[in-house]
C-alpha cells in the first residue's frame, strides 16, 4: 500500500498492547519530535511542553495513575503533553528569540506583542489552560500523523489523573499534563473494525 496520507489514518488504530520488546530507534524519535516542532499554534506561540519518559520505573508508576492502562508501561516511548500557562513570559521569549538580538526586529514586533498580551497574556489560569490545550492537541494530532507514517503505533490517552502525574514529575506550576501519548510498536491488531461516524453526519455544504 502507497505511503499516503490517508493510508497511514487508516493503518493508524488506537494501540491497547505494545511490544514491550520493541524499541522506537533514536532517528525515528526524533522525526516524531520534530513533527511536534513543526506543529502550527496560535500566534506560533507552541504553549506546551512535551516530556519524553523512557525510565521503565517512571512508566510503571504512571501507570498507575492512569487505571492501569498497559500502553503506559509497555510501549518504548511515553511522550506527557503538558500545556503552558505562563503565556506572558511565553509572548516575551517569543519576542527575544525572533528579533535574536536585533533592537529594529524588537520594535517592529511591538504591534504583535501589545496584541498578543491583550488577546492571550492577560487569560487568568483557567482560560490560559483551556486555549494552550487546544493548541497541545494540535501538536498531539501531528505527533500520531508522523508516527503513522513511520509505521510506529501510538495510543492518544487522557484516561489519566493529571494531578497526580504532574506532582509525580514535579512540574512547574506553570505547566500542566492533559494528555499522554505512548508510541512503540504494536503487540496485536485492534480489536474491533475501525469506527468512524458517516460523512453525513460530519459535514455538510451551504
Ligand atoms: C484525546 C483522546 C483521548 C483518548 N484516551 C484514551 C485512553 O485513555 N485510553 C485508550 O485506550 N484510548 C484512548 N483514546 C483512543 C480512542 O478511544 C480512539 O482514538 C477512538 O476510539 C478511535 O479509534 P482509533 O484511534 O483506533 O481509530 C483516546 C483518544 C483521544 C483522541
Amino acid at each position: 500500500m502507497p505511503n499516503t496520507f490517508l493510508n497511514n489514518l487508516n493503518w493508524r488504530f488506537a494501540t491497547k498492547k505494545f511490544d514491550p520488546k520493541k524499541k522506537i530507534s533514536a532517528k525515528n524519535l526524533d522525526q516524531i519530535l520534530k513533527a511536534i516542532q513543526l506543529t502550527p499554534s496560535s500566534y506560533g506561540l507552541q504553549p506546551y511542553h512535551i516530556i519524553v519518559v523512557t525510565d521503565q520505573k517512571l512508566k510503571d508508576k504512571i501507570k498507575k495513575y492512569s487505571f492501569l492502562q498497559s500502553q503506559v508501561s509497555d510501549c518504548s516511548h511515553l511522550l506527557i503533553f503538558c500545556t503552558r500557562t505562563d503565556l506572558k513570559k511565553r509572548i516575551n521569549d517569543y519576542i527575544d528569540l525572533v528579533s535574536d538580538g536585533n533592537k529594529l526586529k524588537k520594535i517592529n514586533l511591538q504591534g504583535f506583542k501589545l496584541m498578543t498580551m491583550t488577546q492571550v497574556g492577560k487569560l487568568k489560569t483557567p482560560e490560559a489552560l483551556t486555549w494552550s490545550a487546544k493548541q497541545t492537541y494540535l501538536a498531539l494530532g501531528f505527533a500520531m500523523a508522523a508516527c503513522a507514517e513511520l509505521k510506529i503505533d501510538s495510543c492518544p490517552m487522557e484516561g489519566f489523573m493529571p494531578k497526580q502525574v504532574d506532582k509525580l514529575l514535579k512540574l512547574p506550576t506553570y505547566l500542566k499534563s492533559v494528555v499522554l501519548l505512548p508510541i512503540g510498536y504494536r503487540a496485536q491488531g485492534p480489536e474491533h473494525p475501525k469506527f468512524r461516524y458517516p460523512k453525513n453526519d460530519l459535514f455538510s455544504q451551504k
